[in-house]
C-alpha cells in the first residue's frame, strides 16, 4: 500500500507540474485527492489492516496527501500570478501623448567657434584675457606704433567719440594693456577674444562690428618658429589634420617681421575651387614678431624680451568652417540661419 501511495505521489505531483490552467489543477486535484480518487480507494482498502500496518499506512497517506495538495496549492499560485502578469501586460493603458516640442536654444555659432578657439589656446598655457571695447587712441593706435598722422590708420577707419577715446578697431589695443600689466610676471602667453569696430558700409563680407582673436606671447627666446608651430596647430585643430599653412610677408607697424598666414583649402586639398578662388590657399590672419617700439613702449628691454602676436577674426574662421557666405547672418538673429547649429527638440 505504501508502495502504491508513493507512485501515486509521483504520477500526481508530475502532472501538477504539467499544468497550465486553473480547470487542470482541478481535475488533477479530483483524481488524485478526490472522492472518487486512486487515494480514496487506498484509504477505502485501510480496513482490512492491522493497527500497527493502520498507524503506519495511515502516516504515508497523510504526507502525501499533504505534499499533494501544497503542490497543488503551489501551482495554482503560480498559475493565477502568471495570469494576472499576462492581464497586466495585455490590458496596459498607454498613458503618454506626444508632447509639444520645446525648442532648446544652443550657442550661437561665434560664441561656438570662439570656445573652441579658447580651448585650444588654454590647453597649450595661455591666460583668456578681456579688455574694453571703449579704448583709447594711445593703446589702440599710439603705443603699437601707430602715432596720430600714421597712414596705416586709413586702414581702420574707426568710431571716435572723442579725440582720445574709440570702439577699438583690433583687439591689439589688448597687447598694450596685457604687457603693462605683466612686466612683473614673464614669460606670459594670453589670448584675448572680443568685439572690435570700423567704420565700414556693410555688405555680405563686411561688417561694421565684428570679433577677433588676439594672441601675445612674450619671453626669451620666444621666435619665429614658436609662432609658426602655434600658429600650425591652430590651423589643423580648426580646419582639420592635413591642414599646412604658409607665411606671406605683410605689413602690420606693431610686428616685425609682419606676415599674414593662409591655410590650405580643406575643400579642394590645393587643387584650387571657388572657396579658395583657385588659389589652393585661404587667408585666416595676420601676426609676426612683436615689434621692438611696442615693446619698449611698455617696458620691455627689446634686446632681452622678444615676443609674437596674431590676430584672427572670428566671423572668417566660422564662415570658413560652416561655409556662412553672409557676414550679416551672425547678427540679424534670424531663427532660420541660427537653427543649422545644433537647436534641439526635447
Ligand atoms: N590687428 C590686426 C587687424 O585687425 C590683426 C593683427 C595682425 C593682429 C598682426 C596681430 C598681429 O596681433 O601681430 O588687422
Amino acid at each position: 500500500m505504501i508502495e502504491k501511495l508513493n507512485e501515486i505521489k509521483k504520477l500526481a505531483i508530475e502532472e501538477i507540474n504539467s499544468c497550465d490552467s486553473e480547470a487542470m489543477i482541478n481535475n488533477a486535484k479530483s483524481k488524485y485527492i478526490g472522492k472518487k480518487s486512486v487515494f480514496s480507494e487506498i484509504m477505502a482498502g485501510m480496513s482490512s489492516l492491522s493497527v500497527d500496518e493502520k498507524r503506519e499506512v495511515g502516516k504515508v497517506s497523510n504526507e502525501v496527501r499533504n505534499e499533494i495538495t501544497d503542490a497543488l496549492n503551489e501551482k495554482l499560485k503560480n498559475i493565477k500570478q502568471d495570469e494576472l502578469n499576462k492581464k497586466l501586460l495585455e490590458d496596459k493603458i498607454d498613458i503618454t501623448l506626444p508632447s509639444k516640442k520645446l525648442k532648446m536654444g544652443s550657442l550661437h555659432p561665434l560664441t561656438e567657434v570662439r570656445h573652441e578657439i579658447e580651448d585650444l589656446f588654454i590647453s597649450m598655457g595661455y591666460d583668456v584675457v578681456d579688455g574694453p571695447e571703449v579704448e583709447t587712441d594711445m593703446y589702440c593706435f599710439e603705443m603699437l606704433n601707430l602715432p596720430k598722422d600714421h597712414p596705416a590708420r586709413d586702414a581702420q577707419d574707426s568710431f571716435y567719440i572723442n579725440d582720445e577715446m574709440l570702439l577699438r578697431t583690433q583687439t591689439s589695443s589688448v597687447q598694450i594693456r596685457s604687457m603693462l600689466a605683466n612686466k612683473e610676471k614673464k614669460p606670459f602667453k594670453l589670448i584675448c577674444p572680443g568685439k572690435t569696430y570700423r567704420r565700414d558700409d556693410d555688405d555680405a563680407t563686411h561688417s561694421h562690428q565684428f570679433s577677433q582673436i588676439e594672441g601675445l606671447v612674450v619671453g626669451e627666446n620666444v621666435s619665429l618658429s614658436d609662432l609658426k608651430g602655434t600658429l600650425e596647430l591652430f590651423a589643423k585643430k580648426m580646419f582639420g589634420e592635413n591642414r599646412e599653412i604658409r607665411f606671406r610677408a605683410s605689413f602690420f607697424p606693431f610686428t616685425e617681421p609682419s606676415y599674414e598666414v593662409d591655410v590650405s583649402c580643406f575643400n579642394c586639398d590645393k587643387k584650387g575651387c571657388n572657396i579658395c578662388k583657385g588659389t589652393g590657399w585661404i587667408e585666416i590672419l595676420g601676426c609676426g614678431m612683436v615689434h621692438p617700439n611696442v615693446l619698449e613702449n611698455c617696458g620691455f628691454d627689446h634686446t632681452k624680451y622678444q615676443g609674437f602676436a596674431f590676430g584672427v577674426g572670428i566671423e572668417r574662421v566660422a564662415s570658413l568652417k560652416y561655409g556662412v557666405t553672409n557676414i550679416r547672418d551672425y547678427f540679424t538673429n534670424d531663427y532660420r540661419f541660427l537653427a543649422n547649429f545644433d537647436r534641439k527638440e526635447i
